[in-house]
């Protein structure tokens, strides 16, 4: 939903305004608006980031407009949401389907290099993720950083966009294989791995999508910062129960609290599987941005500096994918799916799955002209910035940033004027 247009409506053209949930109006994109001579009043692009794919039948069509409604509803302590939790809302991590502006903490305690795990993580005994609200602060404590120490290292994942997944779910494993393939080949230091990953939910009773079971092991790893989930709807189950506390039949338990609660104000399963679904096809159903005029010059200079290498374009999808909009086409996500160690900066010494703390999936570029802040925890407030910090020791991408380095300014422009056309 368009959380921008809402106290504007004046200006809305064409957008359904609906009040934002949590009274997040304020965070606009100051370059997306326009001032229309009204002190004050601005008006959002014509260019939502939040469409659904075109031309969807009614039924799809309406698995997305209640999947909106379940991505922007808040959940209160009476329904469910906690014991602790980090936000009420999917819509307040991913306002409009892009970054932020929730996100989430880790914590880690790390050995003197920076980014190794120590092996004593047992000042954490709730886990590694701050999850600092609850539903009774007066009896049960959130879960919060802990008094520094030597050694403790605190780093934030913004709500990375979730426009364009159901392109990613649908990605051919024999793709992703094929650049894990083709990249152990290289011999520039660039060499992404798959994150081979079991399915840790419990059973989906609608297999449209996949038919997983409790335990299956060796599937590819495609969602999270780090390629933790192999598909939407777990990833949909997780963020319910992790980030709001929210119980559903594919995550039927509260997680670990400090209050030692093993349920919150609403006794049993919080949610029903329908609504996991709907979040989840909600999430599938949202098209990949549409682009801007694409110059073929800065094209070409992203690929001959071997951005593209990682961030990979034209990716063959599976014909049988559900969504016929996905199913058998070539996608621009623009990213190879990959994990790729990323040098000691970037490191949070998260190990998820199987991923190690120096690890992040290709962020995917499409839709890049909606963001306005860059990397996993938005450290980067422009497209340069991003490449930058993506040098670093012991970084796969540092001969992509000096190539990046060694082009002429104009050039440099260029290619940065690419990416921010995506
Ligand atoms: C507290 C903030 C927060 C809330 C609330 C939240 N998310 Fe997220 N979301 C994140 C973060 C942070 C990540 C990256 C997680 C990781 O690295 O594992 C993420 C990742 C995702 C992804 C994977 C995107 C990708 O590129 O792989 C999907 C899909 C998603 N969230 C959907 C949801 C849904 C559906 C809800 C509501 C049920 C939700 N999120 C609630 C913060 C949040
Ligand atoms: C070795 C693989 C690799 C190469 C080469 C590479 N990238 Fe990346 N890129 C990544 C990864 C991994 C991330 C996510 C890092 C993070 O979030 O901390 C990323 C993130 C980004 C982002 C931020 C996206 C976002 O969602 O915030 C941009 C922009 C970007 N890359 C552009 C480029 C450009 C331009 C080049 C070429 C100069 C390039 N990358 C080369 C792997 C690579």
């Amino acid at each position: 939903m368009s959380v921008a247009c809402v106290a504007l409506a004046a200006g809305c053209a064409g957008a359904d305004a609906e009040p934002s949930p949590d009274g997040e109006a304020s965070d606009i994109h100051d370059e997306d608006m326009r001032s229309n001579g009204l002190d004050g009043l601005v008006i959002v692009s014509d260019d939502p980031s939040d469409n659904p794919l075109p031309q969807l039948d009614d039924d799809w069509q309406s698995r997305f407009d209640r999947g909106d409604v379940a991505f922007e509803a808040v959940f209160r302590p009476g329904q469910g949401l906690g014991p602790v939790y980090i936000r009420h809302s999917c819509g307040s991590c991913h306002a409009d389907d892009a970054r932020g502006p929730g996100a989430a903490r880790k914590m880690v305690h790390i050995e003197d290099d920076g980014m190794t795990p120590a092996s004593d993580q047992s000042m954490f005994p709730f886990g590694h993720t701050v999850r600092p609200q609850s539903i009774d602060p007066e009896q049960i404590a959130g879960i919060d950083v802990p008094e520094p120490f030597d050694g403790l290292l605190v780093t934030s994942r913004l709500g990375p966009p979730v426009f364009g997944r159901g392109a990613m779910e649908a990605i051919l494993d024999s793709e992703i294989e094929r650049l894990e393939r083709e990249q152990a080949d290289r011999d520039d230091g660039i060499s992404g791995r798959i994150n081979r990953v079991s399915f840790a939910s419990e059973a989906n009773t609608e297999t449209e999508f996949h038919s997983h079971q409790p335990g299956d092991e060796g599937l590819i790893g495609r969602f999270g910062l780090k390629a933790r989930i192999a598909t939407v709807d777990e990833f949909a189950a997780d963020a319910y129960q992790g980030d709001m506390g929210i119980t559903s039949p594919m995550r039927p338990d509260e997680l670990p609290n400090p209050g030692g609660l093993e349920d919150d104000e609403l006794p049993g399963l919080d949610i029903d599987l329908e609504t996991v679904n709907l979040a989840a096809d909600y999430v599938r159903l949202l098209r990949i941005p549409t682009r801007g005029e694409v110059d073929e010059a800065g094209e070409a200079l992203f690929e001959s500096v071997q951005c593209g290498v990682c961030h990979a374009s034209q990716l063959k999808t599976d014909p049988d994918y559900p969504i016929d909009a996905w199913a058998g086409k070539r996608v621009d996500v623009y990213t190879d799916m990959l994990l790729h160690s990323m040098g000691r900066d970037l490191a949070d010494a998260m190990v998820d799955g199987d991923a190690h703390g120096d690890e992040w999936r290709t962020a995917p570029l499409m839709g890049m002209r909606h963001l306005r802040s860059y990397m996993h925890d938005g450290r980067a407030a422009t497209v340069r910035e991003a490449i930058l910090a993506h040098a670093s020791e012991g970084s796969e991408a540092n001969a992509s940033v000096d190539a990046f380095l060694d082009l002429d300014d104009d050039e440099q422009e260029q290619l940065v004027g690419f990416v921010e056309s995506l």
